[in-house]
């Protein structure tokens, strides 16, 4: 099977009504020539029009501040089920991931990320991943088709280490009402706990084949260089993202994140990735 299939490279759109198109109908799409980060901020509220329920800025992308946060992280404890949180050193390539994976049906539908300077040496590419492509892709080859059911009819434990979700749900779903969809990736993706011993090795397989192949699609298909200005606007629901390793202390990329109003769920206090605290009304799954 051709990996490279759900690989997305953005196209540059002239306008936020067209990106909100583009991204309707491809998953993602680049807004150039934001030239500093209220515009791009503009832009992301443009994109979102009537729809935005909560927008804002969550957090700036460069390697000091992500090396200060990842010791921060790594001095965190491992989970009862041996699960430890990690961020991905900044010479590493990513795991790929939807933001605000953590937070569960709180996440964000909408991502935003604005490259305020590329790396000065040509590294730390782009790449998305479209996850509906991707099981479309693997439900037509013999080998990956028991992989793709299971993503879409068997619910899964998507929290993260020691920061438990009340909610489980399956790897893919589509959403009613919307009709959009919903296609999850990142590190701690596990089996629900407390099953037969059997079911949850088998499902911890599965995962695992889940995980593969789009790590697959990550590797097979082009990446891309934002330049400065460019807004890259991402169906977070739908695609996962990240970027290649990096050196260039003067990277900059700011993650903006915006739910619309077919977000499953919109939170109202602060979020949190480095130090999460989850608000009790959030662990019993109803917006505070
Ligand atoms: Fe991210």
């Amino acid at each position: 099977m051709d990996f490279s299939l759900a690989s997305v490279v953005p196209q540059r759109v002239g306008s936020p009504a067209e990106a909100r198109a583009e991204v309707g109908e491809r998953g993602a799409a680049i807004l150039p020539g934001c030239r500093d980060q209220d515009a791009a901020l503009a832009a992301g509220r443009a994109f979102l029009g009537g729809d935005l329920r909560r927008f804002g800025l969550q957090f700036e992308a460069t390697k000091a501040k992500q090396e200060a946060e990842a010791a921060v992280v790594d001095d965190q404890p491992a989970d009862e089920r041996g699960r430890k949180r990690r961020f991905t050193a900044t010479a590493e390539r990513m795991t790929p991931h939807n933001d605000g994976f953590g937070f569960g049906d709180f996440g964000p539908d909408y991502l935003f990320l604005w490259c305020g300077r590329p790396d000065g040496y040509g590294e730390g590419a782009s790449f998305l991943v479209d996850g509906l492509r991707l099981l479309e892709a693997m439900a037509e080859d013999p080998e990956y088709a028991p992989v793709a059911r299971f993503a879409w009819h068997t619910e899964i434990d998507q929290s993260e280490p020691n920061f438990p979700l009340a909610a489980h749900a399956p790897i893919a779903r589509w959403l009613p009402g919307s009709g959009r969809v919903q296609v999850r990736h990142h590190p701690f993706q596990a089996p629900v706990p407390g099953q037969a011993p059997q079911d949850e090795a088998a499902h911890a397989a599965l995962i695992e084949r889940w995980s593969r192949a789009v790590t697959m699609a990550r590797d097979a298909g082009p990446m891309f260089q934002a330049a400065a200005g460019d807004l890259i606007c991402v169906d977070n629901y739908r695609l996962t993202h990240g970027r290649d390793g990096y050196r260039d202390p003067a990277r900059v990329m700011l993650s903006i994140w915006g739910w619309s109003a077919a977000a499953i769920a919109v939170p109202e206090g602060p979020l949190d990735i480095v130090r999460p605290v989850i608000p009790p009304a959030m662990a019993a799954g109803k917006a505070t």
